[in-house]
């Protein structure tokens, strides 16, 4: 059996982690393959909320093996903190056992984290992402596999550390790193995760051989994408399609499904444009941010509210191909008088239905909406019992009151993409599957 993929499909944290929990329990392997630590995925399992950062989203499928992929740039001090709140709640030591860490992927070091915060523009999440993926692309990072090497010579831990306080010195940042510093953190990384560091892109083609079916998480989401995302505003990964089998180390033949996850309304954490953004103080902006909680799962930062926006998602869309729609948060919108959908720009006078390159240009758009009539709000309690309902007696869409179905049915037309799951609250019960489509399987169990 092949493989998918789960990418973001607007500015992340659209509610990836949730897509990846009802689909772990199908897969044997749950794979990263691009970014960091500055991902954030909840997952809510009745009154217990999981944060995650690093680790796959299908560690809470005990039968799911887990991989930090080639592509990544992993924290080993954030994932040990995130390993051991996963002990504290499952009693679970999963690293060398079931969980491991790609030999190719890159270490973020404390120099990363200092380099990071003297960033001013792009208003990163501070976890040295861009810092690490720039030594890797220059050439001088440091990988898993390269750990040993490094400690066992004396020179590359000075050219290390005289590249490091140099820059460091650039970006004006007072700290500077010392060779024993280096040299502890290193050592520490081999001592606590030697288990866990293994080829795994040559694992999970194995896997793939034996018919075992894997699933892609990815990170951040398609507006954040270093090539074709609102730049210099952006991640510093590849988080499409392309690169998921690629940072995974297998090749694109093995993808059969890819979705795309996309909030019925748009957020953004951090700097940059956003068309259709709202006043986040008053009116439905305000409505969106409140109901739908809307802070940074990495940082706590207040995330940016808007309408959904339809060319962001086509152009989306257009390198990422996506297999089926997943829209997340639709009951948010409940109690609003009205909905707006997002189906072109005005620039300069001009009507486009493209996203255009320059940030500057994305930021002077103008939105044109449509506008669809608003939906009541319902208690959690209510979805809940209307997804069950849907689940039940084997209905899908139509379990869902017209106004709901609508906009559903419209946002499937704009982007012509099947939207094959609406998340209608944040519980794993809380979503009606399309029947027959590719999350209409039968409920399974968490196994935590
Ligand atoms: P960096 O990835 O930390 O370099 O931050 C670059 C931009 O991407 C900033 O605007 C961040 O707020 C944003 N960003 C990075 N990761 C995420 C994420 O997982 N969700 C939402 N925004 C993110
Ligand atoms: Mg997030």
């Amino acid at each position: 059996m092949p493989a998918s993929i789960v990418l973001g499909a607007q500015w992340g944290d659209e509610g990836k982690g949730k897509a990846i929990d009802q689909l772990a329990p199908h897969s044997s392997w749950a794979v990263r393959f691009q970014g960091g630590n500055n991902a954030g995925h909840t997952i809510v399992l009745g009154n217990t909320t999981i944060k995650l950062h690093q680790i796959p989203s299908g560690v809470t499928s005990m039968d799911c093996n887990l991989v930090l992929g080639d592509g990544m740039v992993i924290d080993p001090w954030v994932l040990e903190e995130e390993l051991d709140r996963w002990y504290g709640l499952s009693g679970e030591r999963p690293e060398g056992k079931r969980l491991f860490i790609s030999e190719r992927a890159s270490v973020i070091l404390p120099f990363h984290r200092l380099y990071d915060s003297a960033d001013k523009v792009v208003g990163t999440t501070g976890r040295g992402i861009g810092p690490a993926y720039r030594d890797r692309i220059e050439r001088v990072g440091i990988r898993f596999a390269d750990i040993p090497g490094v400690l066992a010579d004396e020179k590359k831990i000075e050219s290390q550390i005289s590249r490091m306080n140099h820059q460091l010195n650039t970006v004006k940042v007072d700290q500077q790193i010392s060779v024993g510093d280096l040299k502890a953190n290193l050592q520490w990384i081999l001592d606590r995760y030697s288990d866990a560091i293994k080829p795994t892109g040559l694992m999970i083609d194995m896997a793939l051989r034996n018919g075992e079916q894997i699933l892609l998480e990815g990170a951040q989401g398609a507006m954040l994408d270093i090539d074709q995302g609102t730049y210099p505003f952006v991640t510093s990964s590849v988080v499409g399609r392309a690169n998921a089998t690629h940072g995974a180390g297998i090749h694109p033949g093995w993808i059969e499904e890819c979705f795309g996850i996309t909030k019925a309304y748009v957020t953004r954490v951090g700097n940059g444009p956003m068309p259709t953004e709202l006043v986040l103080d008053a009116g439905p902006g305000e409505h969106m941010a409140r109901i739908g909680h809307e802070y940074g799962t990495t940082t706590g930062r207040p995330r940016r509210t808007g309408w959904l926006d339809i060319i962001a998602l086509k152009d989306a869309h257009r390198t990422s191909g996506y297999t089926g729609l997943v829209v997340t948060k639709l009951d948010v919108l409940g109690g609003l008088d009205e909905i707006k959908i997002c189906v072109g720009y005005e620039l300069d006078g001009k009507h486009i239905t493209y996203f255009p390159t320059l940030a500057e240009d994305i930021a002077r758009c103008i939105p044109i909406y449509e506008t669809h009539q608003g939906f009541p709000a319902l208690s959690d309690e209510e979805w809940i019992a209307m997804a069950d309902r849907s689940r039940a007696e084997e209905i899908g869409y139509a379990a869902m009151p017209e106004g709901v179905r609508n906009i559903v049915k419209r946002i499937e037309y704009l982007s012509g993409i099947p939207v094959v799951s609406v998340g209608i609250g944040p519980d794993r019960r809380a979503s009606i599957a399309k029947k027959g489509g590719a999350f209409d399987n039968p409920e399974t169990k968490a196994s935590f």
